[in-house]
């Protein structure tokens, strides 16, 4: 191995990336910087910043990137209508590229010889960290020590945490891991491993249980610019605002928890639950924009395109050619959802409700029943006729 001599290391200030810190120092003798971001994962991260120092970095870097993070990657996903099989929107996933982009530029900036990450050797983040990097900078050096030091156990790790005064929370371990940010929350492990039992309440950060919610509905306008939110009730936010604002609201109702069984790009299956009553409202309001606004093969193929960008989010390919063209063709057909959606939240659900926008396509008096009616009747005849042709051909030759 060429000798590694100074590194940044994504750092979270839990006991795997504490440990892994002072890891490398032994190992290698090398420099550590620490790069912490926020990205709504509501950590003090002054604290995290003082462990890392104490646990041996050589520098910190703390970056509030929770904009960024919405603005250049959410909101790109949620433009997309990426739900991983259908139920997932891609907190975690969407986060890794932005953490190896700001490794990248930390580590150019300080002249590292290597980034390295705490993931484990099977599971989708090691894929997302290394792939980004590797686009961003083929010739840095990638470490992952989970996947390959000697501790079997978390036992092992606190014995040696312990032997190397790491300061570790006495609190009860946790049963679950957890992944959060401002756009979902990831939670695996303990009894969630068993996908027939349900997933108990303790399991959920934010959202109050459905049973638990009000049982007056809520209702709220969401305003989209070119398929990107800007308002609640007429009031204008920023993205952090927003996001936060309908996270709160939506957790209230209960909105925004998913239960499923997926598929990990390294072939295991995995019982995932999640928490995002922002982005599920979000995705509900922008949805009902699209039904409004675009014409149905726009809308049908950019149903399959959905599908695959919320793949190539999930296996790791966020910087890749394809999904800038896919990027593209999103941004064309999001040209024209500018407008205001209602929906209900009520006991776990989202329902949109109303909508409206300059560019909808609805016609009232193409649409109507009632006298105001203008479409062709006539026409429907020679219609029926043609669509109908080949069955009636097909029914004659039989
Ligand atoms: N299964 C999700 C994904 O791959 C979440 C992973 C979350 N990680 C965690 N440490 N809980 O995107």
């Amino acid at each position: 191995m060429d000798s590694i001599k100074k590194v940044v290391l994504a750092y979270s200030g839990g006991l795997d990336t504490s440990v892994i810190l002072k890891w490398l120092i032994e190992k290698y003798g090398c420099e550590v910087i620490a790069f912490s971001a926020d990205v709504g994962q509501q950590e003090d991260l002054k604290e995290v910043e003082e462990k890392a120092y104490k646990t041996g970095a050589s520098k910190v870097y703390i970056l509030d990137l929770k904009e960024e993070f919405l603005t250049d990657y959410c909101f790109k996903a949620l433009k997309a209508q990426a739900l991983y099989e259908g139920k997932y929107p891609l907190g975690t996933a969407l986060n890794r590229p932005i953490i190896a982009k700001y490794l990248v530029e930390i580590a150019q900036k300080e002249g590292a010889d290597a980034v390295v990450h705490g993931a484990t050797g099977k599971g989708n983040d090691q894929v997302r960290f290394e792939v980004g990097v590797m686009a961003l900078d083929p010739d840095l050096k990638i470490l992952a020590p989970v996947r390959d030091w000697e501790f079997k156990s978390r036992e092992e790790e606190l014995e040696y945490a312990q032997k190397h005064g790491i300061p570790v929370e006495v609190t009860k371990e946790k049963p679950y891991s957890i992944d959060r940010n401002i756009w979902s929350i990831s939670i695996e492990c303990g009894v969630l491993e068993d996908p027939w039992a349900e997933p108990p309440e303790d399991a959920f950060l934010i959202t109050t249980s459905p049973e638990k919610a009000p049982d007056k509905p809520e209702y709220l306008t969401i305003s989209f610019e070119k398929g990107i939110p800007v308002a609640i009730d007429g009031k204008s936010y920023d993205p952090v605002s927003l996001v936060n604002t309908l996270n709160e609201i939506g957790a209230r109702h209960g909105v925004g928890r998913v239960d499923m069984v997926e598929d990990r790009l390294v072939g295991i299956k995995s019982r995932e639950v999640y928490e995002a009553p922002g982005a599920m409202i979000l995705y509900t309001a922008h949805k009902e924009l699209e039904h409004l606004c675009l014409d149905r093969e726009s809308f049908r193929l950019k149903e399959h395109l959905s599908i695959k960008y919320a793949e190539l989010v999930y296996y790791g390919l966020w910087f890749s050619p394809t999904r800038e063209a896919l990027d593209a063709f999103m941004d064309t057909l999001n040209e024209r959802l500018t407008g205001d959606v209602r929906v209900k939240l009520y006991k776990g659900t989202v329902t949109p409700v109303g909508r409206k926008s300059p560019y909808s396509i609805y016609d009232y008096e193409l649409a109507t029943y009632d006298a105001k009616d203008a479409f062709e009747h006539k026409a429907g005849e020679g219609f029926c006729k043609i669509w109908g042709l080949p069955y009636k051909v097909m029914a004659r030759k039989k």
